[in-house]
């Protein structure tokens, strides 16, 4: 990989675009009625009504000409594939593990390794578990335990690392409860915690915790890029190192890993699971062929593949990262600077809007982030996800308890934007937060009894979105 030239400070998008997708412009008018017949929830909007799609950054990248080239060599033979084993083998050649489970999505290759590891009544600590990753431990009748560290609960501190995980609350649990914890899980980088980084300090720390007590560590390693690279630049020893040397070393310290190939897998759909001990990847592949396919295609397409193998390479480019990281953290710099509050540092995949401290006049009970996200796609086609009280605030019981944090997160699709749609953003949301007074909140009219926050219609609480 060359290093830029250090005469000339613009980042530019280190690819050029070889086939374009229109995106449609709407007027104001026609977005407030496509919000209106949504009730205004984001994700019942159609996709050609939104602008800039900032919902996630999962399956929503562009694939690379070498992808799209590595898919017309899928094989769809249903057994032994070349296809499979060109996957197999760049996962074990940026992981060194064992045995390699291709899955059609993260989720699958969770539901997968909890249905083999766990029991009802352990206990699964991680830094934070991802909703579904919670939901799979539940589902066995499993507890999901997060041990974050205390600054990752703090949206302006500027710590590097607020992925990491509480190695001494990990030291404590297995110190007392060592016989209910069958396995600990690391995600990096930490998506529920605002896409920070965990450092290698950190998952070298676990990791001797885990082999003191012989407790195996999972890698919910869906953005290791990204998370390789803020390493190297944020971690003193490695700046030196290559993202895909950094990634290497932090697999080295763990025993498998679950992924969502959607991310740093460079594709629209696939995952794997991944491991070294022989019978659990026996087990484990029981349950594939029961559930996903046989092990050589586990759900997956031979083309799907192939363009996995290739992309598990290219999100470990530096150049390609060194674009990615920079254009969430410009957009960051620009909205501090026009005074939107947001959680920092940046981390790899999205910017996180402080939907609080942004609209301190809208209660929580009337969801200022849900109110945002609606405000910055009537204004600007720009559509986001609040992460606040309307996902998290319904208790198990039916009472309703304002979120710790009200968040609006832009997500980033991989290589599919440019600096001058990054700039656009950036106005757009400048421009809300200077109509901040003018936004009102809204309340719900009806909502699914859990997962609300996919379904639920809303309207203003006060007439209108803004005044
Ligand atoms: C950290 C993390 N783990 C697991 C998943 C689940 O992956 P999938 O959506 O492919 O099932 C996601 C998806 O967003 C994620 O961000």
């Amino acid at each position: 990989m060359n290093s830029p030239d250090s005469r000339f400070k613009t980042i530019i998008e280190p690819f050029r675009i070889k086939a374009v997708e229109p995106i449609r412009f709407t007027t104001r008018d026609e977005r407030q009625r496509a919000l209106e017949d949504a009730g205004y929830n984001l994700f019942a909007l159609h996709s050609d009504d939104v602008l800039i799609d900032l919902l996630t950054d999962s399956g929503t990248g562009a694939m690379s000409s070498a992808q799209w080239a590595g898919m017309m060599r899928g094989d769809e033979s249903y057994a032994g594939s070349p296809s499979f084993y060109r996957f197999e083998s760049a996962v074990k050649g940026i992981t060194g593990f064992e045995h390699v489970l291709p899955t059609h999505q993260g989720r699958a290759a969770e539901r997968i390794l909890c249905s083999v590891a766990l029991k009802p009544g352990d206990i699964v600590p991680n830094n934070t578990h991802f909703d579904t990753t919670r939901a799979n431990v539940e589902a066995v009748g499993a507890t999901a335990l997060d041990l974050p560290v205390p600054e990752a609960r703090d949206t302006g501190s500027l710590a590097p690392f607020k992925g990491n995980m509480d190695v001494e609350a990990l030291r404590r649990l297995l110190a007392e409860r060592r016989e209910s914890v069958p396995l600990v899980m690391l995600t990096v980088t930490n998506n529920s915690g605002g896409g920070q980084p965990v450092s290698m300090a950190n998952v070298r720390a676990v990791s001797a915790v885990c082999r003191e007590h012989g407790v195996p560590l999972f890698i919910d390693c869906c953005r290791y890029a990204e998370n390789a690279y803020l390493v190297k630049t944020r971690e003193p020893g490695y700046e030196d190192k290559s993202p895909r040397e950094i990634a290497t070393e932090m697999f080295s310290y763990a025993d498998g890993a679950t992924m969502s190939a959607k991310k740093d897998g460079m594709g629209n759909i696939g995952g794997f699971l991944a491991l070294n001990d022989d019978a659990l990847a026996q087990a484990a592949r029981n349950q594939l062929i029961l559930t996903e396919g046989f092990p050589t295609y586990g759900g997956l397409a031979g083309y799907d593949l192939e363009a996995l193998a290739v992309g598990f390479e290219e999100a470990l480019h530096e150049d390609y990262l060194r674009y990615r990281i920079r254009s969430v953290e410009y957009l960051g710099e620009r909205l501090l600077a026009a005074d939107v509050p947001i959680v920092r540092p940046t981390g790899g995949h999205a910017v996180y809007i402080d939907a609080k401290a942004l609209l301190p006049a809208v209660p929580q009970t009337e969801y200022p982030a849900w109110a945002l996200s609606c405000v910055l796609y009537l204004e600007g086609g720009v559509r986001s996800v609040e992460i606040g009280s309307v996902m998290f605030g319904r208790q198990p019981d039916g009472t309703e308890k304002p979120a710790p944090l009200e968040l609006v997160r832009l997500a980033f699709p991989r290589r599919t934007y440019t600096q001058s749609h990054v700039d656009y953003l950036a106005e757009v949301i400048a421009y809300v937060g200077s109509i901040r007074e003018r936004v009102r909140g809204v309340r719900i009219v009806s909502a699914p009894p859990v997962l609300r926050h996919f379904t639920a219609r809303f309207e203003p609480a006060h007439g209108s979105l803004l005044t």
